[in-house]
């Protein structure tokens, strides 16, 4: 029976509850959070491996090559968790490479993407030996050949074309559209592969292509799929061998009964075309991000204080939009849930941290049975939360664990305020 205090948490295969205490594996959630305090990530490392099951699942038998887009959470050790499962790495910084090498990824399988490269990082990812670079215009081709040659190397590239298809997401994380900043537009492609094959310090080895985030159905896939194997067939045919092709990331989870397919569900319908086409023995890669950690991970809040106002109630606790920038952000939702079922009347409230914006919201309109010293349960803070924290207000960054089992380990420390200033300096 599913009650308001307990509800079921769907799309969350490794937090539930038992027993009116809310677990992840096989630790009660309210135990970490006395331990480590709040606001704190909790992440279950089965739960990751699982969503990463599923894209193994599509793909068993194929040439594929799964490049966890690391943006959507680049802690080390959820880095390590996907490493260790045989995953490369799709990188948007040198930040993030050097992430990749701390948390022992292997650079050959890390994958370059990102409409602003700089020589600085273009030679850093040279030098490590990255496994292709995903150019994003003309200029960053000439530059890229340029800083290769100056090394004596060949860069591998593949060109993020748009396949102009809308995903049918939020605007801010939709991609592959006319009139956003990413890819080069379809109808030039050819003619830039055919400059790219030019240049001296570039060897062509793919293309990709990337529609946008939060993706919850197939067609847009399909759509995207159709049109870059169109291209790939054009570009070919001009003279330039395709490798890889790179469908991106960007399939959803489920936030608010969203309903994106299963990743192998997905995968059957896209490699069914593509074997219709004739490109199923095609190297294959993909970025996938927040389906592989979203759903994987939690933020725990205390609440501070409850607030009767004349037209909201608020409740407000110790995590705020610098923890969890997404409803601010996006206006995102987010399920917030008690840690532990209590009895009696619940009232509506705003979730609201303690940070001097209005925008500082977690959630509107909840209807809980909380009161101060109550831990609640930021659900779906797997992907773009630690990742996007910052220290707005001089708010020191969550701690992090990463549950395995009965095990819990303490995989990023709390910031103190000490360390959110301790590169500045006085005057
Ligand atoms: N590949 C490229 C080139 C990307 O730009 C992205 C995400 C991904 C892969 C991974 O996409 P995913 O599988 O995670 O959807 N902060 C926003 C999401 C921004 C996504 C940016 N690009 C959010 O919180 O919703």
């Amino acid at each position: 029976m599913t009650d308001l205090n307990t509800p079921d948490l769907p799309g969350h295969p490794f937090i539930a509850y038992q027993s009116g205490e809310l677990m992840a594996e096989g630790l009660a959630l309210s135990a970490l959070a006395r331990e480590h305090g709040t606001p704190l990530f909790v992440y279950s490392k089965a739960a990751m491996l699982s969503a990463l099951a599923a894209y193994q699942r599509g793909f068993a038998g194929r040439k594929a090559q799964i490049c966890y887009a690391m943006k959507a959470n680049s802690s080390l050790a959820v880095l390590q968790v996907f490493a260790d499962a045989g995953c490369g790495f799709d990188i948007v910084s040198a930040g993030e490479l050097a992430r990749v090498m701390a948390a022992g990824g292997d650079p050959a399988k890390v994958i370059f993407s990102g409409v602003g490269k700089s020589r600085a990082e273009m030679k850093q990812a040279l030098q490590i030996g990255i496994g292709c670079f995903n150019v994003e215009s003309e200029a960053e081709l000439d530059v890229l050949s340029d800083v290769a040659m100056s090394l004596g190397k060949k860069a591998p590239v593949s060109l993020r074309v748009n396949p102009n298809v809308d995903p049918k997401t939020h605007p801010y994380i939709s991609t592959g559209l006319k009139g956003n900043k990413f890819g080069i537009a379809h109808e030039s492609a050819v003619q830039v592969y055919q400059h790219a094959a030019s240049l001296p310090g570039l060897s062509v080895v793919g293309i990709d292509c990337h529609i946008g985030s939060q993706i919850t159905e197939v067609t847009p896939y399909l759509d995207a799929m159709d049109r870059i194997l169109d291209l790939v067939a054009d570009i070919e045919k001009a003279g330039v061998p395709i490798h890889h092709i790179d469908f991106g990331g960007g399939l959803g989870i489920n936030y608010n009964g969203d309903t994106p397919p299963a990743a192998d569900a997905l995968w059957a319908q896209l490699l069914a075309k593509l074997d219709a086409r004739g490109y199923g023995q095609r190297q294959l890669m993909i970025e996938p991000g927040r389906s592989l950690v979203g759903n994987a991970g939690v933020c725990l809040t205390e609440v501070v204080f409850t607030k009767p106002g004349e037209q909201k109630n608020f409740c407000i606790v110790d995590a705020a939009m610098n923890d969890l920038p997404r409803p601010a952000m996006y206006e995102a939702f987010h399920h917030i849930v008690p840690l532990q079922a209590r009895t009696g009347e619940a009232v509506t409230y705003d979730v609201v941290g303690p940070i001097c914006e209005s925008g500082d919201w977690l959630g509107r309109d909840r209807p809980l049975v909380v009161q101060a010293g109550d831990v609640l349960a930021v659900l779906s803070a797997g992907a773009y939360c630690m990742s996007m924290a910052s220290n707005y207000n001089t708010r020191g960054r969550a701690a992090e664990v990463l549950v395995d089992g009965t095990q819990a380990h303490l995989i990023r420390q709390r910031e103190s305020a000490f360390d959110t200033f301790a590169l500045e300096q006085l005057v």
